[in-house]
């Protein structure tokens, strides 16, 4: 229950391209390995679903964590509305940063222990929040404790279900508290969504009125007539949306804050870029592509995950039978996993890959650059470009990217639509710290082990590390 990584890792070195079985607290999995996931990550919802999975796995039946005949409308609104919208939101997420900041990071004006891990979950929270939800209920304090424990509430109550048969669970539910919270929680999110929804439906009749720019008005957009009224239905949809952004968005900034405690060079390297694309004269943190052009951090956050992500990926569930080209026969009803512990960490992906290199891929993106610009070199006849013409090359090894052995975020048509959102939130809250702060582990200690509980893997909660406020 404890030891996933450590299975799911052991596993693959024995194993590798086979594909394999694994019993897991929440019962039979089948390993697929990277060579066999093009076969099956194109394939539609109804042969290998992976909302199915999902309910399944947090038991959607008795929880009712699932967006339902809302899920699309959801991966639309944040592929769209909110990635589109990175550039404008920056600046409002910046002043949300130093708001809470300024409220609860501890002065630092020498070496200062500090727990980080709760810290940075409410500055996610707040900064997701306020793009989701507007800043008035992103300063609620209520609003923020329902967003926070709103996902660990449900998790909770559906590993407690899972230790009663199937047939026991209809009724063992009611022997659960979390059960009781799941509910209240969606309550009080409504009482609080339902006066901010009305009045926006009573303005929208006045003419000359403009539409705030958030979640909630996206949402009420897309929602036909007669569930523009559905407050309910709303509250679930933020919670969902904030059950999926909040820890996956905080365990990585908290990630990365550890690594740079335990990679010294690499605060100096990273500040140095932000300085120059943030501070390097006018209003840079505002600029169009500033956070984009944060590349050594990209690379730095991207070497983080892949060293402390997630343990499995591509969590799907065969629903027609799949024969796949090894032989394998996957009949309907099986839940599949792909290892990514393992693959993150697999010389043959990654050279040198139990190594953290902060800036992996950040050269890689380079020699990328560098082979396209030859190429196009001489398909020009020799006739040389201005390199910032291709802005967009190297995108392969971007942080955002996806691909078979790159799998922190997903693959196929159910990837992470928030992925972009979040490489926003985690750059800037990692600039801001490198840029006003010194980090670094407590005298003779390694970097805090994490916490493991079934296939989850975060950050340790409970670590210190020390803050020193930059004087310069
Ligand atoms: C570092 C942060 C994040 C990580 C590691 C992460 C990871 C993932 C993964 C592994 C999936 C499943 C993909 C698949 O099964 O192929 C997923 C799905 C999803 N994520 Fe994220 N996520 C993050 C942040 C976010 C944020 C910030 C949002 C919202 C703004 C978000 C919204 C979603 C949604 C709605 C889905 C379901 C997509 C679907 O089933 O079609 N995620 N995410």
């Amino acid at each position: 229950m404890f030891e996933a990584d450590a299975l799911i890792r052991d596993s693959y070195s024995k194993f590798k391209d086979k594909v394999y079985q694994i019993e897991a607290t929440e019962g039979p999995r089948i390993i697929i390995p990277v060579k066999l996931i093009p076969e099956l990550k194109g394939l539609p919802e109804e042969t290998l679903s992976a909302y199915e999975a999902v309910s399944e796995a947090l038991l959607s039946k008795y929880t009712h964590f699932s967006a339902g005949a809302h899920n699309q409308t959801l991966s639309k609104l944040l592929k769209t509305n909110l990635s589109q919208r990175l550039s404008r939101l920056t600046p409002k997420l910046k002043q949300e940063l130093e708001f809470i900041t300024a409220q609860e990071f501890p002065e630092c004006e020498e070496w200062t222990p500090f727990k980080a891990q709760p810290f940075l979950v409410r500055t996610v929270a707040r900064l997701s929040g306020c793009s989701f939800a507007g800043s008035t209920l992103s300063r609620n304090e209520e609003w923020m404790d329902t967003s926070v424990n709103y996902a660990t509430t449900v998790f909770i109550a559906a590993i407690k279900l899972q230790f009663f048969p199937k047939w026991m669970r209809p009724v063992a539910q009611y022997f659960i508290p979390d059960f009781y919270a799941i509910p209240r929680m969606v309550a009080n999110a409504q009482a609080r969504l339902t006066p901010i929804i009305e009045e926006r439906l009573r303005d929208s009749e006045a003419p000359g009125y403009e539409k705030p720019d958030d979640f909630i008005q996206w949402l009420l957009d897309a929602l036909p007539e007669e569930q523009k009224r559905s407050f309910g239905l709303q509250a679930h949809l933020q919670l969902i949306l904030a059950a999926a952004s909040i820890h996956t968005t905080s365990n990585l900034v908290t990630d990365c804050v550890y690594d740079l405690a335990t990679h010294q060079d690499m605060q100096e390297v990273l500040r140095q870029e932000a300085a120059e694309v943030l501070e390097g004269g006018g209003d840079c943190w505002h600029g169009k592509d500033s956070l984009a052009r944060l590349k050594k951090m990209d690379s730095f956050m991207r070497e983080s995950q892949r060293l402390h992500g997630n343990v499995t990926s591509f969590i799907r569930k065969v629903m027609k039978p799949i024969n796949l080209s090894d032989g394998t026969h996957l009949p309907a009803g099986t839940s599949l996993l792909a290892p990514l512990a393992g693959v993150s960490r697999d010389d043959r992906f990654y050279p040198g890959a139990e190594t953290f290199d902060g800036l992996r891929f950040w050269r890689l993106q380079q020699q990328q650059q560098q082979q396209q610009e030859q190429q196009q070199n001489s398909a020009n006849g020799g006739e040389v470009k201005d390199a910032s013409t291709n802005a967009n090359v190297g995108n392969r090894w971007q942080f955002t990217s996806i691909g078979d052995a790159n799998m922190n975020f997903g693959l196929g048509r159910h990837a992470c639509p928030g992925r972009f959102f979040a490489a926003a939130e985690t750059k800037l809250i990692l600039a801001y710290l490198v840029l006003h702060y010194d980090v670094r582990l407590r005298e003779g200690e390694g970097r805090p082990a994490p916490a493991m509980f079934m296939m989850t893997k975060s950050p340790s909660p409970d670590a210190e590390i020390l803050f020193r406020r930059r004087r310069s």
